[in-house]
């Protein structure tokens, strides 16, 4: 049966890997509402489509900071690609560089920065990084991202703590012994087998704060994007401390339930900044439709977490560059469908929302 859309990816996922894997890519925390409501709320949100308007020509290519991309989806940080396929990260990154697309990678990869960048060595990577405890450990990570030729920092903003992902406790969750967060690889020998999320308990340095955009600008010349924003009091914040662009997420719904699903939370984010930063969205996008609404509603690029996941665990690079793919071809109808020739088209005016 020919894959047709990316449920369908979903579905081979979760037949085919191991449950415990498959509990950590799908987990939300505690009662999922945020993870669920990220997909749920773009159900609310209707097009305005315009007809009669020559869609012969349809170009959905776009800029990120600068670099063009050949739609505006990209790849967000997640961890572990090793779990889903032999050669983890080494296979995203080379699947977005054959769909000229942007990939984020996560701090908790399973390969090491230079591997990643010698795997693909013309893609576009920004490099997503938590801030450890031992601040000497991540200036020495940031050093090597940028000497590995990354074009972006993330920061993820949102995880102080993990959240409490409840299957994963009850899993208790650990990556194989073969599997190590790669770019730590020897640091914490000797420390023992308990870990979270395969680095010592508590490594993450709950104590970061605004000041600490100033101390990674003090390391490294990269631009700064700040991922996991939801109001705009902190996007406005962001904005002050000279970051260049904005994630609005709320992790896949993975950290604090109840926060609001990343579609609702965008309007007022977009108002807030106006064009002083670009702004980009992640959490439930499932179909070029969304893709659309995500734009439509002001979003620069959307990105993709647990489908790039799913499309890796179907055929590695293979199985992600068709993911992207699929997204690529319905996100192009939908621009068809709804009259918009260019990214430059999209605008507030495409949609309307529902009044229940
Ligand atoms: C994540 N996410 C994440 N974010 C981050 O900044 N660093 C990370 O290492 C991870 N790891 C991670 C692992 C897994 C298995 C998932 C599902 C998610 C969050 C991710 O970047 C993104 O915000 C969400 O996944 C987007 O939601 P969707 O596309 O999964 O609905």
């Amino acid at each position: 049966m020919p894959m047709v859309c990316l449920s369908d990816f979903e579905a081979y996922a979760k037949k085919h890997l191991p449950k415990t894997t498959w509990d950590f890519f799908a987990a939300g925390a505690d009662e999922c509402c945020t993870r669920d409501g990220n997909l749920l709320a773009y159900r609310r949100i209707h097009f305005r489509p315009r007809i009669l308007r020559g869609m012969s020509v349809i170009d959905t290519r776009t800029m990120l900071l600068g670099t063009e991309i050949s739609f505006p989806v990209g790849i967000a940080p997640t961890g572990f690609h090793r779990l889903a396929w032999p050669d983890g990260e080494k296979s995203t990154a080379r699947a977005a560089e054959a769909m000229k697309t942007c990939y984020i990678t996560s701090t908790y990869s399973t390969c090491t920065v230079e591997e990643i960048a010698a795997a693909a060595p013309n893609g576009f990577r920004w490099f997503q990084l938590y801030i450890h405890r031992n601040r000497a450990l991540s200036e020495g990570l940031v050093r090597r991202v940028e000497a590995a030729g990354f074009q972006g920092l993330v920061l993820t903003a949102d995880l102080p703590y993990p959240g409490k992902r409840r299957d994963d406790i009850r899993n208790s969750f650990q990556l194989p012994p073969h599997m190590t967060v790669k770019n730590f690889e020897g640091v914490f020998e000797g420390m023992g087998s308990c870990t979270e999320y395969g680095l010592p308990p508590n490594s993450i340095d709950p104590s970061v704060n605004w000041n600490d955009i100033y101390w990674l600008q003090s390391l490294t010349r990269l631009p700064i994007i700040v991922k996991g924003i939801l109001t705009k009091e902190d996007a406005d914040l962001a904005v002050r401390h000279g970051v260049q662009g904005i994630i609005v997420s709320n992790h896949g719904g993975r950290q604090l339930d109840g926060g609001p699903a990343t579609i609702d939370a965008l309007i007022e984010i977009v108002d807030a900044v106006q064009d002083r930063a670009e702004v980009y969205l992640d959490g439930g996008i499932r179909t070029g439709s969304d893709v659309l609404k995500a734009l439509a509603l002001g979003a620069k690029c959307v990105f993709l977490g647990r489908p790039a996941l799913w499309g890796l665990t179907y055929k590695g690079e293979e199985g992600l560059r068709e993911v992207l793919q699929i997204l690529h071809d319905e996100f192009r109808l939908s621009m068809a469908l709804a009259g918009c020739h260019n990214v430059s088209e999209i605008d507030l005016n495409l949609v309307q929302f529902s009044r229940l």
